[in-house]
């Protein structure tokens, strides 16, 4: 399984921090925020890992995560013209990268501690589907997110897009582990209202045909959502960090 990790976009909301940089290397507690994602994919045995970002900072990335030696795995890189394209699109530029193998995808805002080397190594051996990640969050807080609803046996029965009203509390995090056909289901992609490719949109194909698996995760932060969550990813890992936790 090759590792994709999604850095790309404007970050119009961390402004006027992003302005000159890229919002995955901005500091989250004592690294760039980007290194969280890395280390995950490379704790869970990935050995090549392409990561996606802008035109703007491209040879930020290059100039800071070099080969990828430090961190055990091999780097690749690439560039989303469009920013807007959404995640499913920046998806489907790995194609050439993944070569036919599954892939791992990161959003690079995305950190949490939940050791991905037992699901990525179960994956590795079955022939096809995907996964997603959920997180349980308090009140409605879900619809800000894709929404996951699960049956008592932990089988997916739906994923919505920021719906109005979540049919449960699970987010949809920034985590996914696809077969080698997620690029035949992106190529079939519609852009939704917001004109995107949505990743909502993607994972729907493999619900459809009853192969999306989900796991809970216990701990995840998002942190690229407004200078209030970067503040808050801050404190939440330096604890972590210094509880040993992460
Ligand atoms: C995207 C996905 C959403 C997911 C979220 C995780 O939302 O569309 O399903 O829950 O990432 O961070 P966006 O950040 O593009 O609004």
């Amino acid at each position: 399984m090759k590792g994709v990790i999604l850095a790309g976009g404007l970050a119009t909301r961390l402004r006027p921090l992003t302005w000159v940089t890229n919002k995955h290397l901005l500091p989250i507690y004592n690294k760039p925020m980007i290194y969280y994602p890395l280390e995950s994919l490379a704790k869970a045995g990935i050995k090549e890992v392409l990561i996606s970002s802008s035109p703007d900072h491209a040879g930020q990335f290059t100039n800071l995560l070099k080969g990828g030696d430090d961190f055990g795995v091999k780097l690749y890189y690439s560039v989303q013209q469009n920013p807007k394209g959404g995640i499913a699109h920046a998806i489907g530029l790995a194609e050439e990268f993944a070569k036919g193998e599954k892939i791992a995808v990161v959003l690079g805002d995305n950190i949490f501690n939940y050791d991905l080397k037992p699901t990525v190594d179960k994956f590795t051996k079955k022939d096809k589907g995907a996964m997603v990640f959920g997180i349980r969050m308090p009140g409605m807080e879900s619809k800000h997110y894709g929404v996951i609803e699960i049956d008592q046996s932990g089988k997916v029965i739906s994923i919505e897009e920021k719906p109005e009203s979540p049919k449960s509390n699970i987010a949809q995090t920034g985590i996914y582990i696809y077969d080698e056909r997620v690029f035949d289901f992106i190529r079939k992609q519609k852009p939704s209202a917001r004109g995107e490719l949505e990743v909502t949109d993607l994972n729907n194909f493999y619900l459809k045909e009853g192969s999306l698996d989900c796991t809970l995760l216990d701990w995840w932060i998002d942190a690229g959502t407004s200078h209030d969550e970067l503040l808050r990813a801050n404190n939440l890992v330096a604890d972590k960090v210094i509880t040993g936790q992460l």
